[in-house]
């Protein structure tokens, strides 16, 4: 799996890619990220890539020749009909189905945009998708693209160091979909908050049943939608839905 990011600020990523879990797909190559600037592709000796926007306004906008000779020049590296992603506030926002979907690719171009973004006869030549990182917006595309390498990155089989961590994550649909339970660590009691009593009772039937009522009520509560989605695809038992109705009828929130 190669990505290919075109960006003028390659110096970003170099942080990125070498610090954390993910820094071994990375480094081992599982996912072979590469850099292109479309400076060195800039002609004249202040090598120019951005100009002032026809019709005025504010800001500068990315020239198409540099951003085009250095897709060129990946093309001719990876003769594959290889899909060009541009970050964009316009895309279509990032969600785990696009990174599930990108995690078992061949990879990408991933343009980066600055400015107040880039020449549009780029994206009608070559662009083939857009994708958002949230309705705001970033001075750059390098957050948003750095956002969809981890996330491709840490489904990597091996990447994850309990193969397990990514399977019990928030959104999986091929576990349930719904979103992650609460997390504890030492000390047992922080500031007199305590951890739950049952997380020390080394029963595991108690945890997993107090793990996944915390899930279906913390999901419940902050992603309503995302319950409906699991009832409809026939995650939730009938204990699932007493402990939904519990709650729904104000009753305190289950052990
Ligand atoms: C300052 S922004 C341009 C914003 C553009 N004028 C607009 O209002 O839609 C510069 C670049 O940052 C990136 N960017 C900004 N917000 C983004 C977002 N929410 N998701 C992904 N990329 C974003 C894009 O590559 C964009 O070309």
């Amino acid at each position: 799996m190669q990505f290919d990011v075109v960006t003028l600020f390659p110096e970003l990523f170099a942080p990125f890619l070498s610090t954390g879990v993910t820094r071994r797909a990375f480094e081992s190559g599982q996912v072979n990220v590469r850099l292109h600037n479309p400076r060195d592709f800039a002609q004249g000796n202040y090598r120019r890539v951005d100009d002032r926007p026809f019709g005025g306004g504010p800001g500068m906008v990315m020239m198409v020749e540099p951003l085009s000779q250095c897709l060129s020049s990946i093309s001719c590296e990876r003769p594959d009909d290889v899909p060009v992603v541009l970050f964009s506030p316009v895309g279509k926002s990032l969600d785990h189905a696009m990174v599930t979907r990108w995690a078992a690719s061949r990879g990408a171009v991933l343009v980066c945009g600055r400015y107040e973004g880039i020449d549009q006869r780029f994206i009608d030549t070559h662009v083939t998708e857009q994708i958002s990182l949230g309705d705001f917006v970033l001075s750059g595309g390098e957050i948003a693209a750095m956002a969809l390498l981890d996330a491709v990155a840490r489904l990597q089989p091996g990447v994850l160091g309990d193969a397990d961590s990514h399977a019990q994550d928030s959104f999986n649909p091929a576990l349930d979909g719904l979103l992650d339970c609460p997390h504890y660590t030492r000390p047992e009691i922080w500031q007199g908050r305590a951890v739950p009593d049952v997380l020390l009772s080394g029963h595991h039937v108690n945890i997993e049943r107090w793990r996944r009522n915390q899930r279906l009520l913390l999901t419940q509560r902050l992603r309503p939608e995302l319950i409906e989605l699991a009832r409809n695809a026939g995650y939730l038992d009938t204990t699932d839905e007493a402990v939904l109705s519990s709650y729904n009828c104000g009753l305190p929130d289950p052990p």
